[in-house]
């Protein structure tokens, strides 16, 4: 019998659990070439702000033992240009379009979400509130848990699609994060962003990145991340998206049975952008071995 890879997370049906993650895939041009969208489950577009970014100045990016730090600084091209010119693309692949915004204050966050409640192509709503590169907002909202609380409340009322919050990992208490995203109408959150990290030049004593710091991603993060869904999971059912460090169908496995429904690949799209697709065929397999009927079932199976 062939394995049903489908999930259902946060009013969605996905073909299976894989999606792109944010600002690793821009707005799906570029993968495009590399990967069939049709067959994963959902790309989530790069962070939009309601007016255009420049975002920082470079070097904005330094590979790192294990991963890479990060920070573009939300580089985009504004909630208008998003709609009319990227869009249309990304709506010709039969996989969920999440639309994902950053602002620096709640009002943004707020007008954010109306706007893009208004278009019927985007299947649901990420709200980054844990960008580590902005000085004006992002991850000041995300390490304060009132503050979530409060974009969760206003953006829900602003949009009827699923809204899901992405929570930081710089926190200590990210299942608190995660049940106030609960509490105020949140349907989903995503664990993790990234996690504040730098590196210097030795010979100069010069940051490797102009920002001086910015976000760590890829394998390094992994058990961090796994570690943040499982906290998530043990103590606030809501439905998680798991993401930190993804670079094979095991390391899928991992996240569904520590309490992920869905995933999302990031850093591991730079390495190697065909992972989502060859990360399906490992996860069939997968249960096949496993006499799994559904993928599904692997969620949160550590709790049996
Ligand atoms: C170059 C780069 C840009 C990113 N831009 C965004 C962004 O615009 N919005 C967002 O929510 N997350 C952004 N992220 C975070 C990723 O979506 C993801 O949460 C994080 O990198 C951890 O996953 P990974 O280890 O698989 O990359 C970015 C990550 C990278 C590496």
């Amino acid at each position: 019998m062939t394995p049903d890879l489908s999930v259902h997370i946060a009013g969605l049906k996905l073909r299976n659990p894989i999606l792109l993650a944010s600002g690793t895939v821009g707005y799906g041009f570029e993968i495009s070439e590399h990967v069939d969208l049709n067959k994963l489950g959902g790309v989530v577009a790069k962070s939009i702000s309601l007016k255009p970014r420049k975002g920082n100045p470079p070097p904005r990016v330094t590979e790192t033992p294990s991963g890479m730090i990060n920070a573009i600084g939300l580089a985009n091209v504004g909630v208008d240009e998003f709609v009319e010119k990227k869009i249309p693309f990304l709506k010709k692949f039969d996989c969920a379009l999440v639309a994902n915004i950053a602002a620096s204050t709640i009002e943004e966050y707020e007008e954010l979400a109306r706007t893009l409640d208004g278009v019927e192509e985007i299947d649901a709503i990420e709200v980054n509130v844990s960008c580590p590169n902005v000085k004006d907002g992002g991850l000041s909202f995300g390490n304060d848990a009132d503050a979530v609380g409060n974009v969760t409340r206003r953006t829900r009322k602003a949009t009827s699609k699923p809204l899901i919050v992405k929570l930081s990992p710089n926190v200590p208490n990210v299942a608190a994060f995660a049940k106030r995203v609960k509490d105020e109408g949140g349907d989903a959150v995503t664990a993790i962003n990234t996690l504040v990290g730098t590196a210097f030049n030795i010979h100069t004593s010069k940051p490797k990145i102009a920002n001086v710091v910015g976000g760590l991603s890829g394998p390094a993060i992994k058990p961090v991340a796994l570690a943040k869904v499982l906290e998530i999971s043990r103590s606030v059912d809501i439905p998680i998206f798991g993401v930190g460090g993804i670079m094979s169908w095991e390391d899928v496995a991992e996240f569904m049975i520590v309490g992920a429904s869905a995933v999302q690949i990031g850093t591991a799209n730079f390495v190697n952008p065909n992972i989502g697709e060859t990360a399906l065929e490992g996860l069939r397999d997968y249960c096949v071995n496993r006499g799994l009927e559904r993928l599904s079932d692997v969620t949160a199976s550590y709790k049996i």
